[in-house]
């Protein structure tokens, strides 16, 4: 096994740094996050940091990038209260990992990728069209990380879109069934397959599969 020390992540440089330390918790949840400005221009970008903060009542939250340079998904949400959370299947990975460049706010990249905005329910805010899992959320909140300048974003999920075939009976939701995929450190897409799911775990009794 490597063994790396806090000391030998400080020496390294910028680019090692970023892609070890983005790999080691794991794999991480791939959306698109779609919101709108005040002036109608539609923005997407990929987040790699969405997570699931409480089901009752539902809350997401992600955390963003420090507000040094212009942050449009931040500026949006803020302004409009509401943004849209997509999942991102294999089909999209090209054009889900251009999101992340840096485009003027007044380009939307909707209009540079394959990507295409669909909009739910006369609302004005993008989802994006054929992701499997498409959310609403609304703006509740936000903490400072003191210790790197980041913020994390906390939203209510206040409208659930998802693909038929993914449902199970009790409303778990097979992610696999929609090509869903997983982040791999900065840059990488994984797709995930299902290996098993459990019943409720109980002290002294050996789990069981539920499939
Ligand atoms: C795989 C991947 C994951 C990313 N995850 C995040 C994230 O969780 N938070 C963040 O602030 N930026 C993240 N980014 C960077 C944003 O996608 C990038 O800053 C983008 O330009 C933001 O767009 P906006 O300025 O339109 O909001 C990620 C980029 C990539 C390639």
């Amino acid at each position: 096994m490597k063994k790396i020390t806090k000391k030998h992540l400080s020496q390294m440089s910028k680019v090692p740094r970023l892609n070890l330390v983005n790999c080691v918790t794991g794999y991480k949840s791939a959306n698109l996050i779609g919101t709108v400005s005040t002036e109608g221009i539609l923005n997407v970008a990929v987040f790699s940091s969405v997570t699931h903060l409480g089901s009752e009542p539902p809350l997401l939250g992600f955390i963003l990038r420090p507000t040094t340079v212009p942050r449009d998904t931040y500026k949006n949400l803020k302004e409009m209260g509401y943004f849209t959370v997509n999942h991102i299947t294999e089909e999209m990975i090209a054009d889900a990992h251009h999101t992340s460049s840096s485009y003027d706010e007044h380009i939307s990249e909707f209009d540079k990728t394959n990507l295409e905005p669909e909009f739910i329910d006369n609302l004005k805010v993008p989802f994006v069209k054929g992701s499997p899992v498409q959310l609403l959320c609304k703006y509740v909140n936000e903490y400072k990380i003191e210790e790197n300048d980041c913020i994390h974003i906390i939203a209510s999920i206040e409208t659930i879109y998802a693909d038929e075939k993914l449902f199970h009976e009790d409303n778990w939701m097979q992610l696999d069934r929609g090509n869903v995929i997983a982040i791999n450190g900065l840059d990488g897409y994984a797709v995930p397959k299902l290996a098993d799911r459990f019943h409720y775990a109980r002290p002294d009794k050996p789990s069981t599969s539920m499939l």
